[in-house]
């Protein structure tokens, strides 16, 4: 502790990453990031970029990017903003849209970095715990509240709402800004960003991280009214006008470009996927319906720190969140096929040599 420290500082308890282990080489299943390298025609476009580009500052309003994600959601250009990561775009949004007089809802088990830019920001929030399936019980949601955070599918569940729910929820609650936390979106839920023109209290937040294999580029991207877009830019401007790289904006650019890429690896990580909920549930475990890139999953009796630690032993990585409701739950990223298959089988062994 320095005595410099700020209130700020001393006060909050920053978001935990998931390890990136340098030591040894793991199965590392516990960030969901993409089994899958970027697009061929990713490295093309980083590899484009010449020195007497490097040597000025990218586009502030990373335009040609912007272009792109427009055409491919069908919305115009000032319907679009784009960050250094989502994680970034979110941490824009909360001083953006919310005063420290607001209230903020989301669920006791989702993204646990929404609490604690609450907490960076001194904005009050409101924790609602989900229903004893994981399931969002929509109706435990106050009706006046200014600020609604979703993430769909949700983390580290992996179950998602419909659209019309979404839609639902915009119609009855036109003065709650609904911010819907996309990240997972591409490996089986329904987007509302063909909703964006017609709500103007909807932020749809979205990432390159997972379904694009951008993670290492760190670009996430709001989709919203003109006006809310306006807001996202004015903290960026306050903040730092250059966040996106000109690498990062390039290889963004040829990443949605890249459709056939984007299809085969999100069709190949959801057939992973199924297969390994399948085998999982052979073990006697109990899988969440995942429309994500992981699966949330428990061995009834045993506690979770064990089988984490059994399979770290073993040269695999998986997520565990210390908190009370899901702490004998693991999150475990689909990898390629052979490394699922090696979880499965560690596990099966694990449950012989309990059994
Ligand atoms: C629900 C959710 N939202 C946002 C993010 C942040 O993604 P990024 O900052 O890499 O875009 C993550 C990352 O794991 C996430 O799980």
């Amino acid at each position: 502790m320095s005595r410099f420290y700020s209130d700020t500082v001393k006060n909050i308890s920053p978001y935990v990453p998931g390890e990136q282990p340098k030591d040894r080489r793991f199965i590392k299943l516990n960030t969901n990031e993409n089994p899958y390298p970027a697009s061929p025609s990713v490295i093309e476009a980083m590899r484009s970029v010449t020195g007497l580009e490097a040597r000025l500052y990218p586009d502030p309003e990373a335009a040609a990017l912007r272009r792109t994600l427009a055409d491919h959601y069908g919305l115009a250009m000032n319907q679009v903003f784009v960050g250094n990561g989502s994680d970034e775009v979110l941490a824009m949004a909360y001083p953006a849209f919310f005063n420290r007089t607001d209230t903020i809802a989301f669920p006791d088990i989702t993204y646990s970095f929404y609490p604690v830019y609450a907490a960076l920001y001194e904005i009050p929030s409101l924790v609602i715990p989900l229903a004893e399936d994981f399931i969002i019980d929509f109706k435990e949601y106050p009706e006046n509240l200014k600020g609604f955070l979703l993430a769909n599918p949700n983390a580290p569940t992996g179950i998602a709402v419909t659209a019309k729910t979404v839609e639902a929820l915009l119609r009855q609650r036109p003065n709650t800004l609904l911010i819907v936390d996309e990240a997972y979106i591409d490996f089986g839920g329904e987007s509302v960003v063909s909703l964006v023109p017609r709500y103007d209290n909807l932020l749809v937040i979205q990432t390159m991280s997972k379904a694009r294999s951008l993670a290492g580029l760190r670009v996430g991207m709001a989709f919203g009214a003109p006006e809310l877009i306006r807001g996202l830019e004015s903290i960026r401007d306050s903040f730092n006008s250059y966040t996106l790289d000109v690498v990062a904006q390039r290889a963004a650019k040829a990443a949605y470009e890249d459709v056939a890429y984007f299809e085969k690896t999100r069709q190949a990580i959801m057939a992973t996927r199924e297969r390994t909920v399948a085998a999982l549930e052979a073990l006697g475990m109990h899988v969440c319906p995942s429309s994500a890139n992981f699966v949330f999953c428990t061995l009834p009796g045993v506690a979770g720190v064990l089988v984490q630690q059994y399979l770290r032993d073993n040269g695999v990585l998986v997520r565990r969140f210390a908190m009370e409701r899901i702490k004998d739950w693991l999150r475990i990223t689909v990898g390629l096929d052979e490394e699922m298959d090696e979880v499965i089988r560690l596990l099966q062994l694990f449950v012989q040599q309990k059994g």
